[in-house]
């Protein structure tokens, strides 16, 4: 069988772990896939970057080139944010390509459109590391549980502002002393403003909640508040009242079951909860449907592994799908449902 070629779009701490990983687990990854897959290109801004273990041949600066080739069965974009990100996955799709993508701020923007495109062209989209790093949530939402109906899905979703509050909880560390320790470890957005205020939990709610509803959710449809505003004194009072304070994603089915409502705000919770003892950069996230019942799943939802365990996955997939000339679920298998704007919370 002839090598699927895959393009590596961006190569900072989730980048370079799915090319370390492409390499050390090669033949167990032929073997899942039934094909070898081969790293035929890796873009990134900064070539001089000393990059162990790629062939410097491979590296770029022209992404748009990379993904113009032709030869190219899968692009991976680990780079995030809109733009060049979603021109890249666009003109990857036109030109013979699936992509998976660990971008939560793209497809929480223009999932809809992005999932229009890869349907019209035959193409896959999966993107399993947008939310919650090595927690799969995509596929048991998208797949698993899409004979059953969900109804809510709880959950803490941002590495970062749980690494926070859980120092400053634990150990009374300072903000952002705990702050700099979370962006040393590589769970930080590039700007952490991103994790601090919610914007990132509030597109993994946007997300989360378009795959468990089959709707269409875009992160300006989510409520949001962030950890700004929560106080060392806030985080003791809650103690003395038998809780703990964590950043929630909510998404809810309303009670008609006619439209879905996505927040994330801090929420006090008491010690007995099993949130509750989510902690670090762990993320962990409840899902309450109607057969199923409360399913839970918890797991590093951040960091370059873990990250890239959830990109290598779909990588399997959609290579699997590529050699049986089939595609996972697209955008046919939405029904859309309003969103409601949030109300008091
Ligand atoms: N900054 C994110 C977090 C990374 O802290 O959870 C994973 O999306």
């Amino acid at each position: 069988t002839r090598p699927l070629k895959v393009a590596l779009l961006g190569c900072g701490v989730v980048g370079s772990e799915v090319a370390r990983i492409m390499t050390t687990h090669a033949d167990d990854l032929t073997a899942r896939i039934g094909a070898p897959v081969e790293l035929a290109g890796v873009a990134v801004r900064r070539p001089s970057k000393v990059r162990e273990g790629i062939d410097p041949a491979l590296i770029t600066t022209d992404a748009t080139a990379l993904v113009k080739r032709g030869d190219i069965d899968v692009v991976i974009e680990v780079i995030g944010g809109i733009e060049p990100a979603r021109t890249l996955i666009t003109t990857a799709f036109e030109h013979g390509a699936s992509v998976v993508s660990a971008n939560k701020a793209l497809l929480a923007e223009d999932g809809a459109a992005l999932h229009a495109k890869a349907e019209e062209h035959g193409r896959d989209l999966y993107y399993e590391a947008a939310v919650a790093g090595a927690i799969p949530l995509v596929r048991p939402l998208r797949e698993s549980l899409a004979g059953d109906k969900v109804n809510r899905v709880l959950g803490i979703v941002n590495g970062t502002t749980n690494f926070i509050l859980d120092k400053m909880d634990s150990s009374g560390a300072g903000y952002s002393e705990a702050l700099d320790e979370a962006t040393a470890l590589g769970y930080a957005e590039a700007d952490p403003t991103a994790d601090v205020e919610g914007f990132d939990a509030a597109a993994k709610a946007a997300i989360l909640a378009g795959i468990a509803f089959h709707t269409r959710v875009k992160i300006g449809d989510v409520y949001r508040e962030g950890l700004t505003e929560v106080t060392a004194s806030d985080i003791a009072s809650a103690k003395r009242m038998g809780c703990t304070v964590k950043l929630l994603a909510i998404c809810e089915r309303a009670a008609d079951g006619k439209s879905v409502t996505a927040r994330v705000h801090p929420a006090m919770i008491p010690l007995t909860h099993p949130l509750a003892s989510v902690r670090e950069a762990y993320n962990a996230v409840f899902v309450e449907a109607e057969a199923a019942g409360q399913l839970m799943f918890y797991g590093p939802g951040a960091g370059g592994a873990p990250t890239a365990s959830a990109v290598l996955g779909d990588l399997v997939a959609v290579c699997r799908n590529k050699l049986d000339e089939t595609t996972g679920p697209g955008e046919s298998a939405y029904t859309r449902l309003p969103v409601s704007p949030m109300g008091d919370v």
